[in-house]
């Protein structure tokens, strides 16, 4: 019983079919292609066909509804309309194509273009500026390009990008890398590339980079004294030293609490400074002090003081 029925529908349904094959070649369906995402700077083309319509065809870019971009003509029917355009910015948008033949007029699909800038002029920026940071302190790096969109970073310390297997703690915030509390093993260089792709093709620019120093706390000095005898004469010898902190430092000879001498240490927080003395002879307390941008340290007091049979 069912199977019957099924046979008398058939030629219907050819029918039906015959007919939608009709109107259809009335009104013809435009088809554009091209790409819906794209760096600025190069062409890129947009191509519209309209099958089983009979020639002169007209065809017309449009972008967002309004603005015609290009125009073009097939007078033998089949052929595609290419409209290359070269791609900036203000070329993001929504773009169809409108077929006109035999007075008929048709609109095609339409392609949304999102425009991808790539970056240029990159450069690392610190905080602090010059990049010198104590120990202990936070540390900001940017990454800035000045032109460019949908940008992504990687940063490079001594040359090796940083990874999230890089030994050193890093956080990553936007184009910015951070260090919470710096410490010495932070010191070194640092680069970054920006960067953003379209379709798997990477355009990237790179920065120079930038020498970051981390400064390292003076201790408080320590002092000693000893004594040569240089013919006749005596000389002490008063040496002072941090057993760590960068330098430049400025060391300070305190004779009795008056400053009487100082050197300024380039290499290490290290300075001696050569005493007159006379045997058996108090010649008063000593001290060092040693003075950075911002530390002041004043070491123990010795006694300028010795006993010849002590030599
Ligand atoms: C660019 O990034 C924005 C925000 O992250 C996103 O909405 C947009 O789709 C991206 N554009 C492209 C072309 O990838
Ligand atoms: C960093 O760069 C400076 C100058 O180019 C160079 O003298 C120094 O050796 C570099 N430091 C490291 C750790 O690569
Ligand atoms: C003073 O003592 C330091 C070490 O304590 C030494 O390096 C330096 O050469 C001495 N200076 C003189 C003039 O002997």
């Amino acid at each position: 019983m069912e199977k019957r029925q099924a046979l008398i529908f058939l030629p219907v349904l050819a029918v039906a079919s015959f007919l939608v094959k009709i109107s259809g070649s009335s009104s013809f369906r435009p088809v554009l292609t091209g790409p819906d995402l794209a760096f600025s700077g190069p062409r890129v083309v947009f191509r519209c066909v309209a099958s089983n319509v009979s020639p002169p065809v007209v065809y017309e870019l449009i972008k967002d509804g309004r603005v015609r971009i290009g125009r073009n003509r097939d007078f033998q029917g089949g052929q595609v309309a290419s409209f290359p355009i070269k791609v900036t910015a203000a070329s993001e948008g929504s773009y169809h194509c409108r077929a006109t033949a035999g007075g008929t007029t048709e609109i095609s699909n339409s392609i949304k273009l999102r425009v991808v800038t790539p970056p240029s002029y990159t450069r690392v920026t610190s905080e602090p500026f010059p990049p010198v940071a104590y120990e202990g302190s936070r540390m900001a790096l940017s990454c800035d390009a000045e032109r460019g969109s949908n940008l992504s970073y990687s940063w490079f310390f001594n040359r090796k990008e940083i990874t999230s297997s890089t030994s050193l703690p890093f956080h990553f915030v936007e184009n910015k890398l951070l260090v919470e509390r710096v410490t010495p093993e932070y010191a070194g260089n640092y680069s970054c590339t920006a960067w953003s792709s379209v379709n798997e093709i990477k355009r990237i620019s790179s920065s120079t980079e930038v020498q970051v120093t981390i400064k390292v706390y003076v201790s408080k000095p320590e002092i000693s004294f000893s004594v040569h005898k240089e013919g006749t004469s005596y000389h002490g010898n008063v040496t002072c030293w941090s057993t760590r902190g960068s330098p430049p430092v400025n060391l300070y000879l305190l004779l009795d609490g008056k400053e009487v001498d100082s050197v300024t240490a380039a290499q290490t927080p290290a300075a001696w400074f050569l005493v007159v003395v006379v045997p058996e002879l108090d010649m008063g307390e000593a001290r060092c002090r040693v003075k950075t941008e911002n530390q002041d340290l004043t070491s123990e007091p010795v006694n300028l003081e010795f006993q010849l049979e002590e030599m």
